[in-house]
């Protein structure tokens, strides 16, 4: 069975190649030619744990046994990705409009090329967060251009950025949304190996699960952020209070770390769409506008501590340890650190910063930022002479770091960390001046 990934992002590529090291027969097609030259090479586009590695084990086993057909082919032709698949798989991006509303261009082009080039029965599954509605606008799209006969499955992806493969191949569940029982059957055989419940529903519960999930989790991030600038205002610890909250197994302990919010590719623009979708439904989804303001300000918040402790911000010179919106990724997408280092050049700050794994030049072609940043490939020499640090990723090198290293290379011992990741007591005891967010207490006490 041939099966096609159409968009090699985060969650096409690791479809395709996952899927190609379960045996099957993958296609991954995509426009950006770049990108498929880059595959063609065995090389990841982008950096995701664990990835290279398969990538690399099938290459080898192509190439070594001279295998007939080959498991995985990367290719910018639509015609040798979309002929003779049975199975099309739609994971393009969704990216939000000005107004918060979903941008289907993407989608409707894929719809379009498939409806161009399928030559026979496919069953086509859009992984895309899309809408309620759009897998039979998707329908209606290749039925423009195509006679043959086809179903269309919508089938939501949940993998996290940086935990993609795992993820992908140890899922908590699968949800598939199927109008026609021969699509359904298909679509449950490809998952067989998979060792997880698979929730079969109608089309458009399962494209709603997918916000409904990822609008809630933002929720709980949004609600812990909020408890902690209580915490902060009442003397309390938001770590202990998350860890008592964790423990009641109705809440979980997961997605209540306090500190900058919420960034990534998906939830910012999910939580908006959703608010979005609610309102073209004539609903106003009061609960989410709300999720969405505290997220805003929780960069706010960080800024002014920063203000407070410097006592201005005026000419200073800060460093931030982190660009991606959170560890294990390069993806900078609506990260904290886009919106504080507006927020700091706004007030006349000289900006130095580190990431170990963030293109530099990417990160600034895609931000346009008002002055320059100093970028260093070393996380002390970017402390160097600057008045303080502030952590926006907790990357795990940063959570080992050596604390009187810091202190020795900043000019002030201050540090303003966005991610909780040291201890108050040890901090204090070293004689630095350290704030997080929403603890007033030890961390372990
Ligand atoms: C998310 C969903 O988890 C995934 O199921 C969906 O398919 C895509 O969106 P991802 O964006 O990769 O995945 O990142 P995730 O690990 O969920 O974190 C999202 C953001 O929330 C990050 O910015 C992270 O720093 C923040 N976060 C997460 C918190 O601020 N506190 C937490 O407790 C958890």
């Amino acid at each position: 069975m041939k099966i096609t990934i159409v968009g090699t992002g985060y969650v096409g590529l690791v479809t395709g190649v996952c899927l190609a090291n379960l045996g099957n027969i993958t296609v991954c097609y995509d426009t950006d030619k770049k990108k498929i030259k880059q595959l063609q090479e065995w090389k990841a586009p982008i950096y995701e744990r664990g990835l290279e590695k398969i990538l690399k084990i099938i290459n080898v086993s192509q190439s070594k046994k001279k295998i007939k057909t080959k498991k995985i082919i990367f290719t910018d032709d639509p015609q040798e990705a979309i002929r003779g698949s049975e199975i099309i798989f739609i994971t393009v991006g969704t990216p939000p409009k000005k107004n918060g509303k979903v941008n289907l261009s993407f989608v409707k082009n894929v719809a379009q090329t498939i409806g161009r080039f399928m030559n026979g029965y496919a069953v086509v599954v859009n992984k895309s967060t899309v809408p309620v509605g759009t897998a039979r606008l998707v329908k209606k799209i290749i039925s423009r251009h195509n006679n043959k006969n086809f179903d269309v499955v919508s089938n939501p992806e949940f993998l996290r950025e940086g935990n993609a493969v795992e993820d992908f191949t140890n899922p908590e569940r699968i949800i598939i949304g199927a109008e026609s029982q021969k699509a359904r059957k298909i679509i449950n055989n490809l998952y067989r190996s998979f060792n997880c419940p698979i929730l079969n529903t109608d089309i458009e519960t399962a494209e709603m699960i997918k916000y409904a999930s990822n609008a809630f989790l933002a929720t709980k991030i949004s609600f812990i952020n909020e408890i902690a600038n209580v915490c902060e205002k009442a003397g309390a610890d938001v770590n202990g209070v998350a860890k008592g909250m964790g423990m009641d197994s109705r809440i979980g302990k997961s997605f209540l770390e306090a500190g900058l919010g919420y960034g990534g590719s998906c939830f910012p623009k999910d939580v908006k769409a959703l608010h979005s979708i609610a309102l073209s439904n004539n609903y106003r989804f009061k609960l989410l506008k709300s999720v969405i303001q505290v997220n805003n300000d929780q960069k706010k918040l960080l800024a002014e501590k920063v203000k407070k402790l410097l006592g201005s911000l005026k000419n200073k010179k800060i460093c931030l340890w982190g660009l991606a919106f959170k560890p294990n990724t390069d993806d900078f997408r609506e990260s904290a650190a886009v919106d504080l280092i507006r927020l700091f050049q706004k007030e006349g700050v000289a900006t130095s910063a580190y990431d170990p794994k963030v293109n530099y030049e990417e990160f600034i072609n895609r931000n346009n930022f008002k002055s320059k940043i100093n970028f260093h490939l070393d996380k002390y020499a970017a402390l160097k002479n600057r008045d303080a640090l502030v952590i926006i990723t907790e990357w795990n090198e940063f959570k080992k770091a050596d604390l009187n290293k810091i202190k020795k290379s900043l000019k002030n011992p201050v540090v303003i960390d966005g991610r909780n990741i040291y201890d108050l007591e040890k901090m204090k005891k070293l004689g630095f001046k350290y704030v997080g967010v929403g603890r007033q207490k030890n961390k372990n006490s």
